[in-house]
């Protein structure tokens, strides 16, 4: 059954909090961008090849998925990367997420 993934969003010091249903198919970008997150550029439209969806993952699992090899490779290029870094487009909402809280980069 559908439920919604708790979201919080640390952008300049403010802290806001969202909802995100776990059932529609959604990656991390595309919600920061439906939630007018601009500075979420998500360039190459959640390819992992432009790092423009950089954020950084303080609580809450991602997933069943970790980064791989393809994301990681991508996160290096970055001038700076964060031992929680990922890229959003990455992260896929899906059931097996129940909570978030990230920052933007
Ligand atoms: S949108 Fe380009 S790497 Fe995520």
């Amino acid at each position: 059954m559908a439920e919604n993934i708790k979201i919080t969003v640390i952008n300049k010091g403010s802290e806001q909090s969202f909802e995100a249903p776990d059932d529609v198919g959604l990656n991390l970008m595309e919600f920061l961008k439906a939630t007018d997150h601009h500075e979420i550029e998500g360039m190459c439209g959640g390819m992992a090849l432009c790092a423009t969806c950089h954020v950084k993952v303080l609580e809450g699992n991602t997933g069943e998925e970790g980064i791989n090899d393809e994301e990681a490779a991508i996160l290096e290029t970055l001038p700076e990367v964060f031992s929680n870094s990922r890229l959003s487009c990455q992260i896929k909402l899906t059931d097996k997420i129940k909570n978030l809280k990230i920052e933007l980069v």
